[in-house]
């Protein structure tokens, strides 16, 4: 059996670098479980280096970040003489050779930012590596709050009342703002519109509590979501795996947060902080009526395929627990610790969770392969340019 090369891609300038570390290193115990599979890491430091080598497999080395990253090597993807993407790590010496290896299919394990708003699945499709999870569209439409909300929207998917404005609309026009704010009736919650782990959320209950809040999300980002509080709030996400058309679902999860809001803190930083979203305390599957179960459910896979995602992501919904009525809230296209825990509740444990996402990944690049991506002819051949007007030679 020739074994294929996984490269763990994780890390990155993003908020959620941590969490990506402990979901790259839980799905890495995974994958050398599997004897199919060589795994290979791909760390991106907060300041943006690429780096590999062993040092990246224990994960007790992150606790110094400075030392680990003097003993990784550099390393880039490039094109070898055949043509094929491999992973290029720069050695030490003056006449050294840069140790070459041929990258079968990239794991993206990154949280956040250009992790998984598409910037480095595009890195992936420049170098026409198939890559786990959604496409670079789908990818950008799930870091971005408002228009997958106003997709799912106009489709008819139940989302809550809410409205969006820019950094320039506050400077320009706070009244409109507020106004807008004492329709929707307080209390309302602000949220930056790209951002994840509640970074930047909060809840208002007023003029003065809203203009704060709106101070305060500008500082992650450029554009804010203002919705209706929804009360009493019972938070209930479900996993979806597949691609186009054909999905599962995964059963319901119901996280249970200490505060008013998940904070950062309840998701990621309990229990010594080691365990990623597997730590957070949830009710698993969630002891929810059957019916509203089934509506999520089938609402998820809808979204998921609205979206035109791939691979595996995570859907949160937002309930009314008076009335049960449920709202589609927002996708992760990567869940933290890639929701495994959903899918052992739902029969399917995480190496084989892994290798379904490495297969559809693959099958996902031999469709795209298949499609005629440009032409034999040279249209800028000599007789073809001959007749363009405005160029030098045709004068
Ligand atoms: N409309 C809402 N009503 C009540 N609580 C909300 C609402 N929107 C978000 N929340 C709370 O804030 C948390 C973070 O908001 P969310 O939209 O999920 O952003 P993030 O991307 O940061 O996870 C949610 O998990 C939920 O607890
Ligand atoms: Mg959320």
């Amino acid at each position: 059996m020739k074994q294929k090369t996984i490269l763990t891609a994780f890390g990155g300038s993003s908020p959620e670098h941590e969490v990506s570390v402990i979901t790259a290193h839980q799905a890495m115990a995974a994958l050398s479980e599997n004897r199919e599979y060589i795994v290979k890491p791909l760390y991106i430091s907060k300041s943006g280096r690429w780096l590999t080598g062993d040092a990246l497999l224990d994960l007790k080395n992150f606790e110094n970040l400075k030392n680990l990253e003097k003993s990784c090597s550099p390393c880039h993807f490039s094109l070898n003489e055949f043509g094929l993407t491999v992973l290029s790590e720069e050695t030490k010496g003056f006449f050294a050779k840069p140790i070459v290896t041929r990258i079968d299919t990239v794991l993206t394990a990154f949280h956040g930012s250009n992790g998984e708003n598409g910037a480095f699945q595009g890195v992936c499709e420049m170098f026409n590596l198939p890559y786990t999870g959604s496409n670079v569209l789908s990818s950008a439409l799930g870091m971005d709050k408002v228009i997958a909300k106003k997709l799912c929207g106009n489709e008819g998917i139940p989302v809550v009342d809410g409205f969006d404005f820019f950094e320039a609309d506050w400077a320009k026009k706070p009244d409109a703002i507020f106004a807008k704010a004492d329709v929707l009736n307080y209390p309302v919650i602000v949220k930056p519109v790209h951002l994840g782990s509640s970074i930047g959320v909060n809840v208002a209950k007023n003029r003065e509590d809203l203009e704060q809040a709106i101070e305060l999300a500008f500082r992650y980002d450029r554009h804010l979501l203002i919705e209706k509080v929804v009360s009493p709030l019972m938070e209930i996400n479900c996993s979806v795996l597949g691609s186009d058309s054909r999905c599962k679902v995964s059963v319901c999860e119901k996280p249970l947060g200490k505060e008013e809001l998940l904070s950062f803190q309840d998701k990621y930083l309990a229990e010594e902080g080691s365990k990623g979203m597997a730590a957070a305390d949830r009710e698993i599957p969630a002891d929810i009526p059957a019916k509203l179960t089934n509506s999520i459910q089938d609402t998820a896979k809808q979204v998921f395929t609205l979206l035109g995602c791939s691979g595996l992501a995570r859907l949160d919904f937002l309930v009314d627990a008076e009335s049960n009525k449920f709202y589609f809230n927002e996708i992760n296209t990567i869940p933290g610790s890639f929701s495994f825990y959903l899918w052992k509740e739902s029969g399917i444990a995480f190496t084989l969770l892994l290798k379904k996402m490495i297969d559809i990944a693959n099958e996902e690049h031999q469709k795209k392969s298949r499609q005629i991506q440009s032409y034999d002819t040279n249209l800028l051949s000599k007789k073809a340019v001959s007749g363009i007007k405005g160029l030098k030679a045709n004068k």
